[in-house]
């Protein structure tokens, strides 16, 4: 079969990362006998530079003709001063909400081989963690009017935070749907205490709960869940959230899986189409210097494979790939321990594509 997908590097690592993740695809593509074939287009700080927007039409009317979109990262200290609007980060949020990405998946899997370079005590994540944060994605307060007026404090600035009942509800099919091919629980979390969206939250995703007679539905507040999820994280198995605690829950998750540059995720709309970033952001601090640990995109290509292209064996092969190259001891900075063989980007892409 033939692929078309759509390729944005963006900014700072991303380039580095997507590229490894091109040579791992590449080797998928010889062995399994499918063809990709790529579009790079621009987006973030890289589009700004040459075009003067963060997300140029173009760049949209690609991502739509194409079967899914590999997506590296946005952003940098150079573009930090521009008005609101005109940031590179806006080009992520423009490309979720044109593409109708609603869903986002952020497993959080903690491969044995890397419980050395989990902080947690060893007893906490002894047996393994594997849970799922799924996040709404083109809703909440990053979609919400926002502005800015004078108040009697003097200047003020303000994001509105609001959810409707059909945005909820959809959120929560995906992630009892998900629950119902996992260990079925669901821990949907939220601010209901305080916040008024987040009461319509609760009694939507209860509602959706009354079809799924056999997942266990929990809800926590959003401070308890940060704390929860360092006290005993095996609790969890699919944490349903919305737009701004799905990304902070899911870059504590990370950490306890060794590393932010572990952790793979998935943008998905209805059907089948889907874009596929990792978790982490543009790491200026250590862009261009061979450093990034490229397996959270790489791993975002297999669920690339999995979830768009239906191909699981593929996605199958590119996950061992990644987890014999721990278990062979190779390390990028990032997860480095001592006695390990440290390695960079280009040669853990290599050593992956060569595992498969
Ligand atoms: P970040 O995720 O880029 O970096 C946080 C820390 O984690 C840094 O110390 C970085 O070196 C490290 N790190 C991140 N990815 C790594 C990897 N693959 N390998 C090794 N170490 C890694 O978050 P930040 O510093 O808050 O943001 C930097 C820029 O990225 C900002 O402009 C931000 O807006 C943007 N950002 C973009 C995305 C995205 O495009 N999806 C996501 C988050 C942040
Ligand atoms: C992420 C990022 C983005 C977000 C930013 C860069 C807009 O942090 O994908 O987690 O907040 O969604
Ligand atoms: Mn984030």
């Amino acid at each position: 079969m033939n692929y078309k997908i759509a390729l944005i590097p963006g900014d700072g690592i991303g380039p580095e990362v997507v590229a490894e993740t091109v040579k791992v695809l590449e080797k998928v593509s010889q062995k399994y006998g499918h063809t990709f074939e790529y579009t790079e287009v621009l987006a973030g700080g890289c589009a700004i530079d040459a075009t003067g927007a963060c997300l140029p039409q173009e760049t949209i009317d690609i991502c739509k003709a194409s079967d899914a979109v590999l997506l590296g990262a946005v952003g940098g200290w150079q573009w930090d001063t521009l008005p609101g609007d005109q940031r590179p980060e806006r080009a992520l949020l423009g490309l979720r909400k044109e593409l109708g990405l609603f869903a986002n998946l952020r497993p959080a899997l903690l491969f044995d081989e890397l419980a050395d370079a989990c902080p947690l005590k060893p007893e906490i994540v002894e047996g393994g963690l594997d849970l799922v944060v799924v996040r709404e994605l083109t809703g909440g307060i990053y979609f919400g009017e926002k502005g800015f007026k004078d108040t009697d404090l003097g200047p003020a600035a303000y994001d509105v935070e609001q959810y409707a009942e059909e945005e909820v509800r959809r959120i929560a099919v995906v992630a009892f749907d998900m629950a119902m091919k996992r260990n079925k629980k669901v821990t949907s979390v939220d601010k209901a205490n305080v916040l008024e969206s987040s009461r319509l939250w609760r009694r939507v995703v209860a509602e959706v709960a009354k079809d799924y007679p056999e997942v266990a539905l929990d809800n926590l507040y959003i401070d308890n869940a940060t704390m929860q999820m360092v006290r005993y994280p095996k609790q969890f198995d699919v944490i349903v959230t919305s737009n701004i605690f799905g990304d902070i829950l899911s870059d504590e998750a990370s950490m306890i899986t060794g590393s932010i540059g572990m952790l793979p995720s998935a943008s998905l709309a209805k059907g089948n189409f889907g874009m596929y970033e990792p978790v982490h952001g543009s790491a200026p601090d250590i862009a261009k210097q061979n450093k990034a640990n490229p397996m959270a995109t790489i791993l975002s290509g297999a669920m690339m494979l999995r979830y768009t292209f239906g191909l699981s064996e593929e996605a199958e092969a590119i996950e061992a790939a990644v987890k014999q190259i721990l278990a062979e001891g190779y390390r990028t900075p990032d997860i480095y321990t001592d006695g390990k063989k440290a390695i960079g980007t280009k040669e853990a892409g290599d050593l992956i594509a060569a595992a498969i």
